[in-house]
């Protein structure tokens, strides 16, 4: 089987070194070998695999989710810079991060030790001028503004090649891209919580994302054990949250309506279903306020009514009970 070289500089271009294949149409529009210091995609491919890898990751947001998207990345040999606006948050994410490498490590499950794979990750509170990581992935409050505030600044300050990608969990990726010079690199990456544990991440391609970007992004996925779910177009909600949504509203109108309280709702579902958790205590992992958000931008890009967060999630989002993160959601986690 014949083999291809491919390189990529830090402009993120693909090129091949040895020509002639037709039907790659994956790759950014070279057809020059191109070598670079910071070249992180160096591997052969045939015309039907392809391998590359990703050395560096800037993650921005060091909440949940960016706790989680780091530590796997470190888990899989990847240099991480986290990144948070907040002192706090980043000091939580080191902790929650120590703890739960050190869970993995004390059960067997990963061949590396600690501080190994604890000292790949840097916790940074300024992005400078000069990043110049191979994937950037935006990971802070579900908030369109906030977020396309920062997809400009990652643009500003890092390298031509970078590609930047968001964990939204419902705001299309085409409306962050256009904060960008560079539309074609930007792609979604939703990862599922918590993101040690859940395999899935959809890989989700905007109206202008490049093929190459989207294969890079399925490729990354890959790399750190999880299992990439293609999403060809932007969707509001992409696929997961617009099948399990319907199913959260329900549970919670059924709840409003005093048909079945939070406890029994749960119950039922994980013994009539085989699911491990119920979706109330899913949703105080995920964080009402999240939920919310996710919900409401589905209803701003769809103006379909049946997108519009209840009532009931509505009132605990005004009183604070945003789930686990503040000891109240559905369940009560102060008595
Ligand atoms: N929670 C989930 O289960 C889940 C699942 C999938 C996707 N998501 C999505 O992931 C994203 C993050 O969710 P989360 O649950 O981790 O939120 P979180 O509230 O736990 O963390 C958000 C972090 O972003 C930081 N932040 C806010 N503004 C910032 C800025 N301008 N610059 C840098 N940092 C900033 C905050 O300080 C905070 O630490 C959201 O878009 C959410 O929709 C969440």
């Amino acid at each position: 089987m014949r083999k291809y070289a491919f390189h990529a500089e830090t402009d993120g271009v693909v090129g091949l070194t040895n020509l002639g294949v037709g039907g790659l149409s994956m790759f950014y529009d070279t057809e020059e070998p191109l070598k670079g210091k910071n070249a992180f995609i160096e591997k052969s491919i045939d015309r039907k695999e392809t391998i590359m890898s990703i050395k560096s990751v800037l993650i921005i947001g060091s909440g949940l989710m960016g706790s989680g998207i780091a530590q796997v990345c470190a888990q899989a040999g990847i240099q991480v810079m986290l990144h948070d606006v907040s002192a706090a948050s980043l000091e939580k994410s080191k902790k929650n991060i120590i703890w739960s490498v050190g869970k993995f490590v004390e059960k067997g499950k990963l061949t590396e030790d600690k501080d190994t794979i604890l000292n790949r990750i840097s916790f940074i509170q300024a992005i400078k001028p000069g990043l110049d990581p191979n994937l950037a992935i935006e990971a802070v409050f579900e908030d369109i503004d906030i977020k396309r505030d920062i997809f400009k600044t990652l643009d500003k300050n890092c390298g031509p090649g970078t590609l930047i990608a968001s964990n939204t969990s419902a705001i299309p990726i085409t409306e962050l891209a256009a904060a960008t010079g560079r539309p074609e690199k930007v792609l979604g990456l939703h990862f599922f919580s918590p993101v040690p544990m859940m395999m899935a991440v959809e890989v989700i391609k905007g109206m202008l994302t490049a093929d190459a970007t989207a294969q890079i992004g399925k490729s990354f996925v890959e790399q750190i054990g999880k299992t990439p779910i293609m999403v060809n177009r932007d969707v509001a909600g992409f696929v997961i949250n617009r099948i399990n949504m319907p199913a959260s509203m329900e549970a919670m109108r059924l709840v409003e309506e005093g048909v079945a309280s939070v406890e029994d709702i749960d119950k039922g579902l994980k013994l009539a279903s085989g699911r491990k958790m119920g979706i109330f205590e899913t949703g105080d992992m995920v964080g009402l306020d999240v939920t919310y958000g996710a919900l409401m931008a589905m209803y701003q890009e769809t103006g379909d009514p049946r997108w519009y967060p209840p009532l009931l999630l509505r009132r605990k989002v005004k009183a604070g009970h945003l789930g686990r993160k503040t000891g109240k959601g559905w369940y009560d986690y102060e008595k």
